[in-house]
């Protein structure tokens, strides 16, 4: 009898890993906790807070699920892994003290310091601190990061004193303390490295785009597409990575009581000498970067995420295809800010992989629901448009972008540039 597995969370990584899962020869059933309008479509949804670590817990053992797949940190920070492990129920996310690396990156810093890999310096700023003499140590570009969650929006970049002071004096009175970051120059991208006590292994390297308007200027975002493979980590800057981040990491992630299992998601900074370096470390799947790596994957996504789950990576390990993937978010009027809610989307939107000449495409929803059966938006990232090609990045874009010019949604926006480092 083929496996059942219970997806927890309801954005676009979700429907992404939904997809592969139901997709996977080892796999009879797919349930997902909340999930969203696309999950929905292929897979059976169930009214449970991602969050609700009880509420998930209780879900599981009801539906007899063989794993869990735990998609956002804020269950993984609230041991959601470590009470389904206590009960047997294998789950593929890090336990609670690992999930720290995302949960404070003031203690993820010092791992790394400890560690000696490669990272931005930082300076805790307190009440006490001469805020002057701080904020003139490295000048400007200011980088100020607020050491909670925050999905995303606890992060000021900025060339302007005078607002880098502000968010930090801010900061500090809610906080009571905030981290001040050396700048580091360069590219980005996005490593997803599976990882267990027996190994690790990375996927095909993505670059997200994080700010919300075109040529990458305006407000942080949770992300506004990406592509994968990104060329930008050559094979090179890959194996100096592997090397010099992800092994130190493994070796000491493996030595701990409970080993880590799950995704550990490596945020790069690549240098123009090709040397990467930390940004930040993220204890899941990054969205959208999963919408363009679960289809890179060729063998079983449930064999690998199951192996892991349950400390046998290295005995089972994937494989993939050699083709491109990008995806376009569509976002709601208003986002990254309050974004408005409610509004009917209309077009064509296929729950199937859409073949076509030079290769295939999907929509991977996110803050989307269904009202009186009809199709209506429910969050700041809405959905996404993805194209897969064998041929080019170029072919996979023009999917991406045929497909999203498919669908309507009044007062939404979206970046028309994805993929421009690449192409
Ligand atoms: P984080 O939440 O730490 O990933 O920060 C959000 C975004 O801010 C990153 O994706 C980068 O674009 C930018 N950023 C964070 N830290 C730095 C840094 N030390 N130097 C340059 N940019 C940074
Ligand atoms: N796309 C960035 C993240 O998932 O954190």
């Amino acid at each position: 009898m083929g496996r059942t597995v219970l997806v927890v969370g309801g954005g676009g990584r979700e429907h992404a890993l939904a997809i592969g899962l139901v997709e996977s020869p080892s796999v009879d059933s797919v349930h997902v906790a909340p999930g969203n309008a696309g999950t929905a479509q292929i897979a059976t949804n169930h009214p449970v807070s991602a969050s609700d670590v009880d509420g998930q817990v209780g879900l599981a053992q009801t539906l007899g699920v063989d794993l869990v797949v735990v998609g956002p940190e804020a269950p993984l920070v609230a041991g959601l892994s470590d009470a389904l492990r206590a009960i047997g129920i294998p789950s593929f996310g890090p336990h609670a003290d690992g999930a720290m690396l995302e949960g404070s990156k003031d203690f993820a810093k010092q791992v790394m310091l400890d560690l000696g890999i490669p990272t931005a310096g930082v300076q805790h700023l307190t009440q006490e601190t001469d805020l002057d003499e701080a904020i003139d140590r490295w000048g400007s570009p200011w980088v100020v990061k607020r050491d909670v969650l925050a999905g995303g929006k606890g992060v000021v970049v900025t060339e302007n004193r005078d607002e880098a002071l502000e968010f930090i004096q801010s900061s500090i009175e809610s906080d009571g303390m905030v981290l001040l970051e050396e700048f580091l120059a360069g590219e980005e991208a996005s490593m997803l490295v599976m990882m267990d006590e027996s190994g690790f292994v990375a996927l095909p390297c993505s670059q997200d785009h994080k700010r919300v308007s075109e040529g990458d200027v305006g407000l942080n975002t949770g992300g506004m597409g990406a592509y994968a493979p990104a060329p930008v980590v050559t094979k090179e800057v890959r194996n100096r990575a592997i090397q010099e981040i992800v092994e130190p990491m493994h070796v000491h992630l493996s030595s701990q009581s409970t080993p880590y299992r799950g995704c550990l998601y490596v945020g790069l900074m690549i240098d123009e000498m090709g040397a990467p370096s930390v940004v930040e470390y993220n204890v899941r799947f990054g969205d959208p970067e999963t919408q363009v790596t679960v289809p890179l994957i060729s063998s079983d996504l449930c064999d690998l995420l199951l192996a892991v789950a349950e400390g046998r990576l290295a005995h089972s390990m994937p494989t993939f295809h050699d083709a491109h993937a990008m995806t376009v978010v569509l976002a709601a009027e208003g986002y990254p800010g309050p974004p408005v809610k409610g509004r009917l989307i209309g077009g064509d939107i296929s729950p199937d992989w859409q073949p076509m000449a030079e290769g295939k495409y999907l929509i991977h929803h996110a803050g989307t629901g269904l009202e009186n059966g009809k199709l209506i938006s429910t969050g700041g990232r809405v959905l996404a448009a993805t194209g897969i090609s064998e041929n080019s990045l170029e072919s996979a874009k023009n999917l991406a972008y045929k497909c999203l010019s498919k669908v309507q949604l009044e007062g939404s926006h979206f970046r028309r540039d994805i993929g421009h480092r690449a192409l």
